[in-house]
Parts: C-alpha cells; sequence; structure tokens
C-alpha cells in the first residue's frame, strides 16, 4: 500500500490489521506527519528522502519470540545495504542499523494480543537514504547513506532489496524456531562485538564486554569478574561507552 502522506505507517498497518489485512501487508509512505520512534520519542520522516514503511506479520508464535524477528529486520536492512550501496553498515544491538557510529535505521515493533497469543506484529522501519541536512542537534548522532557517499538512491530498489533479505531470515526463523540461522551473520555485523558496554539495568547499571548474541537473540556480556551474562532487549538498555548513544 503506498500512500503520500499518512500519521505514521505502523498506525496505517494497525488500521489494515484490525480490517483482516493479510500477513505479509507492506504499507510505505513518502511521508509521515507523526512518525513515532521507540520509547515515545519522534522519528522526523520529511518527504522524498527517506523510505518510511511498516508491514504486518501473523506468526504462530509465542510472543516471548517476537524480539527475533525484530533482530531479522535489523539483519535485513543491514545486509541491504550493504549490498546496495557498498557502505560498511553494522547493527547496534538489538537492530539499529549504523554506519560509522552514525544511526541510518531504525526499527519500531508493535505487537497486538489475543489472550496470550499474538494477533499482529507489526514492524515498522525508517531509512535515512536522500536526507542532504541532519538537525543540528542530532548531527554527531545520525546520518543518511547520501551523507556518507554523495550520492543519491533509488528508494524503491532499496526497500525491494531490504524485504528479500528480511524474508529470507524471517522464513529460516520461523521454521526452526531459533535464530540459528542467523546469528553467525548476525555476529559477524555487529558493532557491539567485543567493545565496551554499559548496561543501563535500572537496578544496578554495569560495565562489561559485548560477545555476541545466542540463538535467543539475547546479548552476552563479559562482566568485571569475568562471568558471561545474558542481556534482553527491552529489558536494559545498552550504550557505547566511549562512542555513540
Ligand atoms: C527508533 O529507532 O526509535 C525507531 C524508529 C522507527 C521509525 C519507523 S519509520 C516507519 C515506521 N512508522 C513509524 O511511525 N515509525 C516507524
Amino acid at each position: 500500500v503506498f500512500l503520500q502522506s499518512v500519521d505514521s505507517t505502523n498506525q496505517e498497518v494497525k488500521r489494515l490489521a484490525a480490517q483482516d489485512a493479510p500477513h505479509g501487508t507492506v504499507v510505505v509512505a513518502e511521508q509521515q506527519l507523526t512518525g513515532k520512534g521507540r520509547l515515545g520519542r519522534v522519528w522526523s520522516s520529511p518527504p522524498g528522502t527517506g523510505i518510511w514503511f511498516s508491514f504486518l506479520l501473523r506468526p504462530q508464535l509465542p510472543p516471548s519470540k517476537v524480539s527475533g524477528i525484530t533482530l531479522a529486520a535489523g539483519l535485513g536492512v543491514c545486509m541491504a545495504i550493504r549490498q546496495y550501496t557498498g557502505l560498511n553498515a553494522l547493527i547496534k544491538w538489538p537492530n539499529d542499523v549504523i554506519i560509522g557510529n552514525k544511526k541510518v535505521c531504525g526499527i519500531l515493533t508493535e505487537m497486538g494480543l489475543n489472550g496470550t497469543k499474538i494477533r499482529e506484529v507489526v514492524i515498522g522501519v525508517g531509512i535515512n537514504v536522500n536526507l542532504k541536512e541532519i538537525p543540528s542537534e542530532l548531527q554527531d548522532k545520525a546520518t543518511s547513506l547520501y551523507l556518507e557517499t554523495g550520492k543519491t538512491y533509488d528508494r524503491i530498489q532499496i526497500l525491494a532489496q531490504v524485504l528479500e533479505c528480511f524474508e529470507e531470515n524471517y522464513e529460516t526463523f520461523i521454521r526452526t524456531c531459533s535464530l540459528s540461522g542467523m546469528v553467525e551473520e548476525y555476529n559477524k555485523l555487529l558493532a557491539n562485538r567485543n567493545q565496551p558496554v554499559r548496561i543501563l539495568d535500572p537496578n544496578q547499571p554495569w560495565e562489561g564486554t559485548a560477545l555476541g548474541i545466542n540463538e535467543q537473540g539475547e546479548l552476552l556480556v563479559k562482566d568485571e569478574q569475568g562471568t558471561i551474562q545474558t542481556v534482553r532487549a527491552g529489558e536494559v538498555s545498552v550504550r557505547g561507552l566511549y562512542s555513540y548513544v
């Protein structure tokens, strides 16, 4: 579904889902008037510059497994950007895609439940493609494919590539109900790998070295005592000690 302008493609997918839209429905908009980021943030989505899209999935999975789909989406975007542009895009766990420590893509996953079963999963993806300017307060944190290369890209081609890469990861994930088919590729592209991280645990923040993800999508972090701990996405947020937020 293509729309010139919409409040948020995630909201539109949720409205379509309520009217029984099928698994696989994709909504892409030229512009979002109230694009949403994670943690209630605003996602700036001006016309003609980025790829702002969301898709509907109706997987038969326990809700606890949904974070794996978001990891598959982050990996799909990262692989597509690398293949299409040759840029060294990497993943900041769990699912930001970054280039040289600056964010180029964010993903917002929302889930609707029927009792304890998944009714729908909405994955919203924002990719800064041809943005020529980044607001001054975000200049050290965000970038676009154009700002990295000086080239303008065909957004339709990139969208097609992202969906293709995602679908491959998703099918493997659903078939095996595990991230085993993706872990190796994901860890190769993980910017946090072997990097110092600060775990913002609400009870007690702590520091360690990120080692990679396991087959449940948890981040393995070696703490200062040398013990390997697992960190679940959503429970805590991870910051690079010396780099981006
Ligand atoms: C984040 O990193 O905070 C997540 C950003 C997600 C932005 C995308 S743009 C398309 C979709 N519609 C929205 O309103 N948000 C997501």
